[in-house]
């Protein structure tokens, strides 16, 4: 007699998460090819202000949102990686509702590299006719270094962003598991036989404080030190 596997339905990410996720992939995408292109230069700096209030969002929302979102949840020492990487090449991945222990450094690492591309742009200028907002306040070494950070940091991201979809196809066809659903529809399909991991989301005034903090720090530091 065959046992199939009966699987529920059980909450993985939360939708501000799948907002700031689809919403980073888009403004990021614009990023490469305006930078790239030269074209649409002046919504280049607009739409980096932008991303860097995503990913100041993201960082609180690390924080205070729900259980799987949160940095504490998913960060693991680079034994529970390495053990990861052993289980991903055998073929053997155990159910996972959230990052798991190796990706959990590559989301940081996304994370912090796109912050520091969109940061360091504020600081950078063509010398025709575009300046980013801060370029004024800088010394010319910092401008510079800002600069020289800007013009090599997004070879190393625009690296990671290309592998990040082909990790994802590698999970689906090498792995067997599926992680594009989740990230799209919030939800996991997770083994009956097992008890569901927490899941707790806090309420919609949450989202609202936290996208109303990161525009300020942003947007208010711009107003403030441009
Ligand atoms: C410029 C493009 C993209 C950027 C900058 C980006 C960035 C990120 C980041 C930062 C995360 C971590 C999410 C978090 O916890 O905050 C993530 C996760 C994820 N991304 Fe993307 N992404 C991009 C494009 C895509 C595309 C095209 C796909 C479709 C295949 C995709 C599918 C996913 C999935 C499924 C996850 C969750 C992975 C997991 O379950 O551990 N992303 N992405």
């Amino acid at each position: 007699m065959s046992r199939r596997q009966t699987s529920n339905s059980i909450k993985l990410w939360d939708w501000p998460i799948r907002l700031f996720h689809w919403s980073l992939a888009a403004s990021v995408s614009f990023m490469f090819y305006s930078g790239y292109t030269g074209n649409l230069m002046e919504q280049h700096v607009k739409v980096g202000q932008a991303v860097l209030a995503l990913i100041v969002f993201r960082i609180i929302w690390g924080f205070i949102g729900s259980t799987p979102a949160r940095f504490g949840s998913f960060l693991q020492g680079p034994g529970a990686a390495l053990e990861h990487l052993r289980e991903f090449l055998a073929r053997k991945l155990p159910p996972e509702a959230g990052h798991n222990a190796l990706g959990g450094y590559v989301v940081i690492a996304m994370l912090l590299l796109t912050g520091l591309q969109a940061f360091s742009g504020l600081y950078v200028s063509d010398d025709i006719f575009l300046e980013g907002p801060l370029y004024k306040t800088a010394t010319e070494s910092l401008a510079d270094w800002m600069n020289s950070i800007h013009h090599t940091n997004w070879r190393i991201l625009g690296a990671l962003i290309v592998l990040h979809p082909l990790a994802i196809a590698a999970y689906r066809f090498w792995g067997g598991q599926n992680l594009l659903a989740p990230m799209l529809t919030g939800r996991l399909k997770w083994p009956s036989a097992l008890t569901p991991p927490p899941f707790e989301f806090k309420e919609f005034w949450f989202v609202v404080g936290t996208a109303i903090t990161a525009a300020v720090v942003v947007y208010g530091g711009l107003a403030v030190f441009a």
